[in-house]
């Protein structure tokens, strides 16, 4: 009963938090950001399975394929599980819509802010042949603004690490993350006793925790946005007590974009 009383405040707190951020259109949090973006040098139209955030095959294929390396906007694995807009602004061949990426993975090339899964950099285009040349040009000059995240019918999961060692070292990966805030802290938390422990961002959007907790576990998200707003976000569901590397565990719970 306890947390469905919080879950309805995060998402009146949600609610109330994009009210107000209406009022504040002088900060420009909608403007759109002159840069650079480049594609994969790979064939492969997803992204990379090898990304820098850890998501694995997952860090592909997420998003419709849609996903991206950011360089700046990595910021030490904060940046990972970000939406992006991302719009190239040749009006020969650019869609004015662009398309909406996901931060999988880090890196540059040539003074870029992203390097676009192919499936993502030709989405950019108006066209199919548009799409083919704007992949011949290897780099072009786009424009970006963050966005939420959204995954309809998707509640945030939990992804245990492959390398987890029940029942000494546990690892993990935040699936689905939605919204536009950021996960800057997350709590691994007892359900008997409701005894909490922080937990190391390891790298990318891994966190982990040698000797954790026995017993099912909760793990809480504190979701931050850039005016220092921030928000745990409490799963109805647990993480069973015997754990297993590599499954993954719906938390039962979505952030609702208001
Ligand atoms: C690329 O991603 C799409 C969308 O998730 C998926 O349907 C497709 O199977 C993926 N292709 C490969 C080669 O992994
Ligand atoms: C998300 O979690 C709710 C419980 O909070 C559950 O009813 C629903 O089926 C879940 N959705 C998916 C897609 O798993």
């Amino acid at each position: 009963m306890t947390r469905l009383v919080f879950l309805f405040n995060l998402v009146v707190i949600t609610f109330l938090l994009s009210e107000s951020s209406l009022g504040n259109a002088a900060t420009c949090t909608d403007c759109f950001v002159p840069s650079r973006a480049a594609h994969y040098p790979n064939s492969d139209d997803n992204g990379t399975e090898t990304g820098r955030c850890g998501y694995g095959t997952f860090g592909a294929t997420i998003n419709g394929g849609h996903v991206s390396a950011a360089s700046d906007l990595y910021r030490d694995g904060v940046g990972c599980g970000a939406c992006y807009q991302v719009r190239c602004t040749n009006g020969n061949y650019c869609s004015d819509k662009g398309v909406n990426i996901v931060i999988t993975d880090h890196g540059s090339s040539d003074r870029t802010d992203f390097i676009l899964s192919r499936r993502a950099y030709g989405q950019m285009a108006q066209n199919a042949d548009a799409a083919a040349s704007l992949l011949a040009f290897g780099v072009v000059d786009i424009e970006y603004r963050r966005v939420p995240c959204s995954y309809p019918n998707k509640n945030i999961t939990i992804k245990i690490d492959e390398n987890s060692n029940y029942p000494h070292y546990l690892a993990f990966v935040i699936w689905y993350q939605q919204g536009i805030k950021d996960i800057t802290a997350v709590q691994l938390c007892e359900t008997q006793s409701y005894v909490c422990k922080l937990l190391d961002r390891s790298y990318g959007a891994v966190w982990t925790t040698t000797s954790p907790p026995s017993g099912p576990l909760s793990v809480r998200m504190l979701l931050s946005d850039e005016n220092g707003d921030d928000t745990w976000v409490v799963p109805v569901n647990d993480i069973p007590q015997n754990w297993k590397a590599g499954d993954t565990y719906d938390s039962g719970v979505q952030v609702i974009i208001a």
